[in-house]
């Protein structure tokens, strides 16, 4: 399963990435059960917040590149759906990052309520590198979060950045020891369920509704952008290199 789902608290869902042999990169099945863990959370009246952590000791290594190269339409893909679903999703949800957070790891922190990082991890949007354009809604929240300067370093450069410079650039709320990530979200997790839950969805809400548009607008022009990105000469190529890379 490359999904796992485990109430591991009353209230509270852990969904752990877990492909640990490819750095819990994300391919089809995977998304399509982030998208079906996220939708039971939401459905279920006992859960009242989600912990979303990779296996192994990383989050995720991002899309999986096999799937980018075996791409052969710029037609609807199932990250978008599932960026959808994190992006709309009513009940907090709370992120443990350990090791790496690529590409759609580090975007989809974006749309976490809250983010906790061991000290050890590794950030990277590494889409210009791999001929790509940003996704997640990134080219909106990025700069809302991180200011403009340090957005389009980040996005641009695409440089792999530390703990300490994800919090300051707004992506999460503080750094751990290594492997204190996850504990550390769990006991928020574990806060946020003991609220009154009603109470917790509103504000969710409402720190949304000045953006919620706007980031559904964006994830879907980013996603076409990107779509016809995957095709490109120069995606192609930056494919190829990392699959052939040893
Ligand atoms: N898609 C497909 N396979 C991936 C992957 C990904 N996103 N990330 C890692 N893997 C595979 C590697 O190819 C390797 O396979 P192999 O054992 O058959 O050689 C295996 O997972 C382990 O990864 P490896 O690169 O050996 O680990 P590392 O610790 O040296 O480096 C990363 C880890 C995450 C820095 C590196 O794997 C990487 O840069 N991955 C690509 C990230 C990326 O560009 N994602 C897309 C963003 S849009």
């Amino acid at each position: 399963m490359s999904i796992l789902t485990e109430t591991i608290l009353p209230g509270v869902v852990q969904i752990t990435m877990n492909r640990p042999e490819r750095k819990n990169a994300l391919d089809r099945a995977s998304y399509a059960g982030l998208i079906d863990a996220i939708k039971a959370a939401e459905a279920d009246p006992e859960i009242r917040a989600m912990v979303l952590t990779g296996a192994a000791g990383c989050f995720t290594s991002g899309n999986d590149i096999k799937d980018f190269a075996a791409a052969t339409d710029a037609g609807p893909r199932v990250a978008i759906d599932f960026l959808g679903a994190i992006s709309t999703a009513t009940k907090p949800v709370v992120a443990a990052v350990e090791g790496f957070a690529v590409g759609i790891g580090t975007t989809m922190l974006l749309h976490c309520d809250l983010a906790y990082a061991g000290k050890g991890a590794s950030f990277r949007l590494p889409f210009v590198t791999l001929g790509l354009c940003p996704e997640g809604g990134s080219s909106y929240l990025l700069p809302l979060v991180a200011g403009t300067k340090r957005a389009a370093e980040l996005l641009m450069l695409g440089e792999a950045f530390g703990p300490d410079a994800a919090q300051e650039a707004g992506l999460v709320n503080a750094v751990t020891a290594e492997g204190g990530a996850l504990a550390l979200a769990i006991e928020k997790a574990r806060a946020l369920a003991a609220l009154p839950p009603q109470s917790v969805a509103l504000t969710k809400s409402l720190l949304k509704r000045g953006h919620a548009a706007t980031v559904a607008e964006t994830i879907a022009t980013e996603g076409r952008l990107f779509g016809e990105r995957l095709l490109s000469d120069e995606a192609r190529a930056a494919f190829v290199a990392f699959l052939t890379k040893r």
